[in-house]
């Protein structure tokens, strides 16, 4: 496996083939925000809160750390006005689905994204996607996945299966960065009423 060396926020970083930026970032103690990722999963680039600068060839491009391979010479900047610009407005956007959630309060004021820029959606939920994606990657199960499209897109449990499996689980639930009560919620609702659940057109 071979070492490459790239710049990250001015420091020499040096890292394996195989990593992405963000991986690259934490080996050496550089903070990158994450809201879908999880190191047991495979890279997601949802929620694109991790979005940051990379400088190849005198070409600057804005990219998700979490799935962007490092590359030999990059030069990554984690924090920039572009960067914050971007990072400000996705928190915006998420706080008007999930105003309660500490992870993007917490963040929203670090990057001063006002909770009242956009109408107020609330689902709880920011699509993510770590608790579907950990129930199909991890416990190879698939008791929930995602319904609708566009605007009115959600989690929704399949009953059939979280009936059997789900209450001796519930491993993602604290994986949610809105709310474990909420994935919670959504699974009691589904296993009461089976028939109004949409994760019957799963
Ligand atoms: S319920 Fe939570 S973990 Fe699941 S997709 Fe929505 S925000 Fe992500
Ligand atoms: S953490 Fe990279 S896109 Fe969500």
């Amino acid at each position: 496996m071979s070492e490459i060396l790239l710049q990250i926020d001015g420091r020499e970083v040096k890292a394996r083939e195989e990593m992405t930026v963000l991986d690259a970032a934490q080996s050496v103690g550089i903070f990158i925000p994450t809201l879908c990722h999880h190191e047991k999963l495979e890279p997601y680039g949802a929620c694109r809160i991790c979005t940051v600068e990379v400088e190849m060839g005198g070409r600057t491009n804005l990219v998700a750390a979490c799935v962007r391979p490092v590359e030999k010479n990059l030069v990554v900047r984690t924090r920039s006005e572009k960067v914050d610009r971007i990072r400000k407005m996705l928190l915006e956007e998420q706080l008007a689905h999930a105003p309660d959630s500490v992870e993007v309060q917490k963040l929203a004021q670090q990057y001063g994204a006002d909770k009242d820029r956009f109408e107020k959606e609330s689902s709880f939920c920011i699509l993510c996607g770590l608790c579907v994606r950990y129930c199909a990657e991890i416990k190879k199960k698939e008791a929930l996945g995602f319904v609708e499209r566009g605007p009115r897109r959600q989690i929704s449990f399949v009953p059939e299966i979280a009936s059997k499996e789900c209450w001796s689980c519930k491993e993602c639930f604290p994986l949610c960065p809105t709310s474990a009560l909420q994935a919670a919620y959504v699974l009691t609702e589904a296993l009461a009423f089976p028939g109004s659940s949409r994760a019957a057109e799963l």
